[in-house]
């Protein structure tokens, strides 16, 4: 299987006035193709961090991240982050319309997403109405 991404010895140190916080201390690890990777930890230990420093939301402090090919990241956030005064298609097509690319061909992309996720019938309601899961899946 081809690799896809490299994370070698990655350090991550949070700091603030009074402390210094050591949240990834020197992982290394491969992704290859079609692999379903899990890590997994108490809470804590570092999970997120890790996932926001490879999505490209945080910074490292040291180390390498490859990432092959220039293969996108996508990545679901642990909070669902959707915005209560927006419907979940509203929700779903923000980061198109930002882009300037809410073509008529993507937002009919996004509604089968949504109905592929089976949220085909909570394109018109609001994040409020969802359940965690649904919040999730449209994040
Ligand atoms: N922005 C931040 N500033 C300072 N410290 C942080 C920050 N984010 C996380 N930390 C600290 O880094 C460590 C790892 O946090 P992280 O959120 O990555 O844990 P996690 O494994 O995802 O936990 P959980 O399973 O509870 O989601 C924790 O000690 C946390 O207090
Ligand atoms: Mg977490």
């Amino acid at each position: 299987m081809n690799k896809i991404a490299e994370i070698k010895n990655l350090s991550k140190k949070y700091f603030d006035k009074k402390h210094e916080v050591l949240a990834i201390d020197n992982i290394s690890l491969d992704v290859y193709e079609g692999e379903f990777l899990a890590i997994v930890g108490p809470s804590g230990c570092g999970k997120s961090t890790l996932l926001n420093i490879i999505g490209n939301i945080d910074n490292k402090s040291s180390g390498e991240i490859l990432i092959h090919d220039g293969k996108k990241i996508g990545y679901m956030l642990q909070s669902d982050c959707l915005f209560s005064w927006l419907t979940i298609l509203d929700n779903a097509i923000l980061g198109l319309k930002i882009k300037g690319l809410l073509t008529s061909e993507n937002i009919n992309y996004v509604k089968e997403l949504l109905v592929t996720y089976g949220l085909g019938d909570f394109m018109e309601s609001y994040p409020n109405s969802l359940s965690g899961g649904m919040k999730q899946r449209v994040g």
